[in-house]
């Protein structure tokens, strides 16, 4: 019987804490999957950097080296970028390797392909890794969907902007020294505006609807927005209410329709996703049978995504097998017309003439930075956005302190 051969492409610090995982905890993963793990290769970008990798591992710059190892059981992927993964997790899936990914940009542009190509050669595809790090939240909704329909999650799923929002709130630290610290800590992806402009996030709500419904949301459909323009006037304007800003997405199913947003949000202290802080992700689902269910932990960093990575080793090899989802969906045509609740951030009252405010508050008396919170749909915000460039508007999720009236006596 022989060893399980695995190739790892990327030692950074996803791919290094799995080089750890399968070094220190050899005796466990023999345990369970009665085999030895032989980590045979690793691919990296630069081979003259000092990596303290063992001299009997391969350690190259050519994916073909990786390949050509005998008797290659599965391709581990923690690169960055769609390309080259693509091409080399296709050559591998070509070569009859099970691949494990944690490149959510890769498998939101490509999962697709990579499911049909994995599937037509009956080798195994993972990607827990990919969202959410260390929070199991793929294989939860693989549990979930045998019986349930999920029909809305709201979602912290980007580490690093949950971490620069938490520590602004509470350190009163400045954005990019934020941002700075979720570097070092190995939160960040290498290029951070994928975090802070929402594409991370973005790309892992993709993910999750494609697992859900069995096929990639047109990307149009999906509003997003990051937290680059969120001050700290606008956090403690929110607190002040005794709510929270927070970078959420969300995805609600009703009807055939099918609505997603990745964009901050203030959420009330009775919200699930409120006490979510530092660089924790959580997922909250809703499922039609079981009702809403959370799930929480660290979203990013070196031993959580590794953990997720090792997850789907030992599923792969212990034929914990996923069978896809295959569900109608349309575009919710209305969205404009839904009324919801606001919070509304702007200098001037002239806007709201004729408008029934429920709460407000206000920040500076000089500035009259005002925060409000209404009801109103879509349409009418953008409305009142039309009348004033300046309002800064985010939706509202959670209990209002008492109930809120109508933005608008009438459209
Ligand atoms: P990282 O620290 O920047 O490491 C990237 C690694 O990939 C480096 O070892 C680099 O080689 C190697 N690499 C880059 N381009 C390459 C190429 N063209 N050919 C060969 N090797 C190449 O990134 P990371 O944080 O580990 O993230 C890796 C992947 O996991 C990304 O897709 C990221 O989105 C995802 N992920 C990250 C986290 C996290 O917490 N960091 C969590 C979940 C998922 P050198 O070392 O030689 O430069
Ligand atoms: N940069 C990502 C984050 C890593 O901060 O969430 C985990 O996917």
């Amino acid at each position: 019987m022989g060893n399980i051969k695995v190739g790892l492409l990327g030692f950074g610090t996803v791919g290094s804490g799995v080089y750890e995982i399968i070094e220190n905890y050899q005796e466990r993963l023999e345990s369970l999957l009665g085999k030895k793990v032989d980590l045979a290769g690793i691919l990296v970008n630069d081979i003259t950097k000092e990596r303290g990798i063992a001299p009997e591992i391969l350690v190259t710059t050519d994916f073909d080296e990786i390949l050509a190892i005998p008797d290659l059981d599965v391709v581990i992927e923690a690169i960055v970028g769609i390309e080259p993964g693509y091409t080399y997790l296709s050559k591998a899936i070509d070569k009859g390797c099970h691949i494990i990914t944690a490149n959510k940009e890769l498998f939101a542009h490509k999962g697709r392909e990579l499911k049909q190509q994995a599937q037509a050669k009956n080798v195994e595809i993972s990607y827990e890794a990919s969202v959410a790090g260390g929070v199991p939240v793929i294989g939860t909704l693989h549990q979930l969907l045998q019986v349930n329909s999920v029909v809305k999650i709201e979602a912290i799923l980007n580490g690093t902007s949950n971490y620069i929002l938490s520590e602004i709130r509470n350190e009163r630290t400045a954005f990019l020294d934020a941002l700075q610290s979720a570097q070092t800590k190995g939160y960040a992806e290498a290029d951070p505006s994928n975090d802070v402009d929402g594409y991370d996030a973005f790309y892992k709500i993709v993910i999750l609807t494609e697992l859900l419904f069995g096929q990639r949301p047109e990307w149009k459909w999906i509003e997003r927005k990051g937290i680059r323009d969120i001050s700290l006037n606008h956090i403690q304007l929110a607190e002040s209410f005794g709510f929270r800003l927070k970078h959420v997405a969300s995805l609600v199913y009703k009807d055939g329709a099918l609505k997603i947003d990745v964009e901050p949000k203030v959420v009330s202290e009775d919200h699930p996703l409120y006490s979510v802080e530092g660089v924790d992700n959580a997922v909250v689902i809703t499922g039609d049978l079981v009702g809403q269910l959370k799930l929480q932990g660290p979203g990013a960093g070196k031993l959580p995504t590794a953990s997720a990575i090792i997850e789907d080793l030992v599923n792969v090899f212990n034929s914990v097998h996923h069978s896809p989802v295959v569900k109608e969906v349309k575009l919710l045509h209305d969205v404009d017309e839904q009324e919801q609740t606001w919070f509304v951030i702007g200098n001037s009252t002239d806007q709201f003439e004729g408008i029934t405010l429920f709460e407000e508050s206000i920040m500076d008396h000089h500035d009259r930075v005002t925060g409000r919170l209404i009801q109103a749909t879509g349409r009418e915000i953008k409305k009142l956005k039309a009348k004033d460039n300046d309002l800064t508007v985010y939706p509202f999720s959670g209990t209002p302190a008492q109930p809120v009236k109508k933005a608008f006596a009438t459209a």
